[in-house]
């Protein structure tokens, strides 16, 4: 298994330590603008590789570097202004910036699995399938697999039962107008009653990247596990169920914009997309999130 990893920055070296103490992973090619920082960071990881099971070739690498890669994942972004209030207001620099590089990626490596970190997300796997002409399978973006996690933290702290076995997904956007699926949402097949007070655990869980942003300037280990996530059930294949942003399929009439649904995720990427029974209320919401989606790549195509 060859991972690359685009954008060595705060999210991308959490990625690239998380890999790197998995044993699932032979080479690890680290892409980033910086030629000397990335190579900080790969001496730094190799010093680390007596402590972990099987050890990964490191490498710091160019685009070149990344040929016949298995899973490409884009960390890469244009600077997060210092009082980011949304991801929203990313989206024209960061589709410039894949612009840049997702063609020569792809082409590098056409048979690869994308994992988008970058933001805003949804925006961003969308342009990533027009950059690369990617089967939509092969492009996957973390989206709400991070609130997700979020909201199973803390409905696992109320409801005092693991949350790995909370079943409970936040869809849609991986932004404001993200919503808990309440209505699918159990404990061991125990329905999770959607009280007032489990929405303002939703609501938490939607702020939650920003009440660390607003705290330390960005967001880097929760966001890495979850990509590392994605990549190890790609990597071994495991088709465990996520919900992350993909090219919509049609659900509720929806087929023109990426968001999150929950998937079955395999060696291929996407191998199924999942359709939810969602109440009327969460249905509204999940067409709210693509109205607001569709708008931002309408005007970063103006
Ligand atoms: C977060 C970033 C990755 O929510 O959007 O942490």
């Amino acid at each position: 298994m060859k991972v690359s990893i685009i954008g060595v920055g705060k999210v991308g070296s959490s990625l690239a330590f998380v890999l790197s103490t998995r044993n699932f992973v032979q080479e690890l090619v680290l892409v980033g603008r910086s030629p000397e920082s990335v190579m900080g960071d790969v001496l730094d990881l190799r010093h680390g590789q007596l402590f972990v099971e099987c050890p990964t070739r490191i490498v710091a690498g160019t685009l070149a570097d990344t040929a016949g890669s298995d899973v490409i994942a884009i960390c890469a972004s244009a600077p997060m202004p210092s009082n980011m209030a949304d991801r929203l207001s990313l989206a024209p620099a960061n589709v410039a910036l894949m612009q840049g590089l997702l063609p020569e990626l792809a082409c590098l490596s056409p048979d690869s699995k994308i994992v988008i970190a970058s933001n805003p997300v949804d925006v961003l796997v969308h342009f990533a399938l027009e950059f690369t002409g990617f089967e939509p399978r092969q492009v996957i973006g973390t989206g709400t697999l991070l609130d997700s996690a979020r909201f199973r933290q803390l409905l696992g702290e109320e409801l005092q039962i693991h949350m790995d076995d909370i079943r409970a997904n936040i869809l849609g956007e991986h932004g404001d107008s993200q919503f808990p699926a309440m209505s699918c949402a159990n404990a061991g097949g125990e329905p999770i009653d959607a009280t007032p007070a489990r929405y303002a655990l939703a609501q938490q869980a939607a702020r939650a990247g920003f009440e660390v942003f607003n705290r330390k300037g960005f967001t880097n280990y929760a966001i890495a596990l979850a990509a590392a996530d994605i990549i190890q059930v790609i990597a071994l294949d495991t088709r465990h169920t996520m919900p992350v942003s993909l090219k919509v399929d049609g659900f509720l009439g929806v087929d023109d914009v990426c968001l999150s649904l929950p998937a079955v995720v395999g060696k291929r990427g996407i191998e199924r997309i999942l359709h939810p029974q969602l109440n009327e209320q969460e249905q509204e919401a999940f067409l709210h999130s693509a109205s607001v989606v569709r708008k931002v790549i309408e005007s970063v195509r103006e």
